[in-house]
């Protein structure tokens, strides 16, 4: 147990700290969704909106959650219920408790489809299969059938087993181990898709930006992309924020997570589309970017069988230390709200997720609506609030206390009042309206 009051369990050092929320930060959302997203939508001119994005709205909306997670010691309702009382604050609390639920329900259904395409891998069962093979064997995956719902449910029952044994001993021990092993494995995939003929077209794709392609629905992309991708906007940050000692910097933490989240991304595209280009592959294909092309490509490589099998394990790790903290947002609101035991809240929440899961497998208009609403209204809104909130709810003292380390209030601290006041709330408003059509510029 840590030395907080009221005994809480608490990450034990800083790269505890780093490691877990670096490990919620990266997922599916940067190995799965940046590249095809980006692919769609132009390559460099997204990567440049989304890379302005994470600076000037993701970062203080992490900051912003981190300190209202720290400030209050408890999970995202009892957060604002304690921060707030007798207002509708709380409310942001329980739409980010429902937004868990929704987004682990779609997410956990592609990381289903990691584990398979892991046993696949090791059965070497795309081995001799054409491109249109290989579409086939995702296409059959994906339909109806009782196939992705078996393996999301193993998938599912990875998370809760390491949710259940806690913050430190469940969370902590497995990300610090599985985030360094994740960046391993995507540096050797680099080597080898930047050692291809023709890589270079890939590199060209990534970094040069081609603005024909951006319009405004690109740019309600790329903020939602920015969102999913840091976990922002539903209280992962301030869950994980509220197992933080006083004495680690909130700050750095959001700038470290922030990076590395983004330089993840970044190499992931750098892994992905020198071999997409090198193989004459369409980089706009959308969802089934990862599962079709890159299975094809690793079947072309020298040594393949093993990268192959080295990337989907990679794709599960990335899922795994994402889905825990959805879940733990959950778990920690049964916990500390409805009183319950750790182990029965990790399997309540677990097995409702897992109902919802079953819908999102066998129904892809039910897996859209919850993929799109989460990203594209729910995370934006919620991080609007946040921001709100701290800014002018919580107010200037409370955000100088918490940035403070060492009896020094941290360089920032000066800028980021009035970025969150006024700044990042006008942005997402902006971002927000006119992509869902309600306002036109
Ligand atoms: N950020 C993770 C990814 O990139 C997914 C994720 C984990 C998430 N927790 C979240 C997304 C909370 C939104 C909100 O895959």
């Amino acid at each position: 147990m840590s030395e907080q009051e009221g005994g809480r369990d608490s990450f034990s050092n800083k790269f505890g700290v780093i490691a877990a929320a670096a490990g919620s930060a990266i997922g599916l959302g940067n190995i799965w969704r940046f590249p095809y997203v980006a692919g769609e939508n132009g390559g460099g001119a997204f990567l440049m909106l989304y890379l302005l994005f994470i600076l000037a709205i993701g970062v203080p909306v992490m900051l912003s959650e981190l300190l209202i997670g720290r400030k209050a010691q408890l999970n995202i309702f009892g957060a604002f219920r304690k921060l707030a009382p007798g207002s509708y604050w709380p409310l942001v609390g329980i739409m980010g408790v429902g937004a868990a639920f929704m987004i682990l329900s779609f997410y956990s259904v592609v990381a289903g489809w990691t584990v398979e395409y892991t046993f696949y891998a090791i059965a070497n069962q795309f081995a001799g299969e054409s491109p249109e093979g290989i579409k086939a064997i995702f296409d059959e995956l994906t339909a109806a059938s009782w196939r992705p719902v078996v393996f999301m449910l193993l998938f599912m029952a990875l998370s809760a087993f390491i949710v259940r044994s806690g913050v430190k001993k469940g969370i902590e021990r497995y990300t610090k181990v599985l985030m360094p092993l994740l960046l391993v494995i995507l540096v050797g995939l680099i080597f080898r898709s930047l050692s291809l003929d023709g890589a270079m077209a890939g590199v060209d794709f990534l970094f040069r930006p081609d603005f024909s392609k951006v319009d405004t629905n690109t740019i309600l992309e790329a903020l939602g992309q920015a969102f999913f991708s840091l976990s922002l906007g539903m209280g992962v940050m301030a869950t994980y924020g509220s197992y933080i000692k006083k004495k680690e910097s909130l700050g750095k933490t959001a700038i470290s997570v922030s990076l590395t989240d983004t330089l993840i991304a970044v190499l992931a595209g750098l892994a992905i589309f020198p071999a997409v280009f090198s193989f004459g592959l369409e980089p706009g294909q959308g969802p089934g970017l990862v599962f079709i092309t890159l299975p094809g490509i690793f079947n072309q490589m020298a040594g393949g069988y093993y990268f192959a099998i080295f990337f989907f394990v990679l794709l599960v790790i990335a899922a795994l230390t994402s889905s825990i903290s959805l879940l733990e947002v959950v778990v920690a609101y049964f916990v500390e709200e409805l009183k319950m035991k750790r182990s029965t809240a990790t399997w309540l929440a677990a097995g409702i997720m897992s109902a919802l899961g079953v819908v999102c497998a066998l129904n892809g208009a039910v897996f859209s609506f919850f993929d799109r609403t989460s990203s594209n209204i729910l995370l934006p809104l919620g991080g609007l609030l946040i921001v709100l909130f701290v800014g002018w709810f919580l107010g200037k003292q409370v955000v100088r206390d918490e940035l403070e380390a060492d009896g020094r209030v941290a360089f920032y601290f000066r800028w980021f009042v009035p970025v969150i006041r006024v700044l990042a709330p006008i942005a997402i408003a902006l971002v927000f309206l006119n992509g869902l059509g309600l306002l036109r510029f």
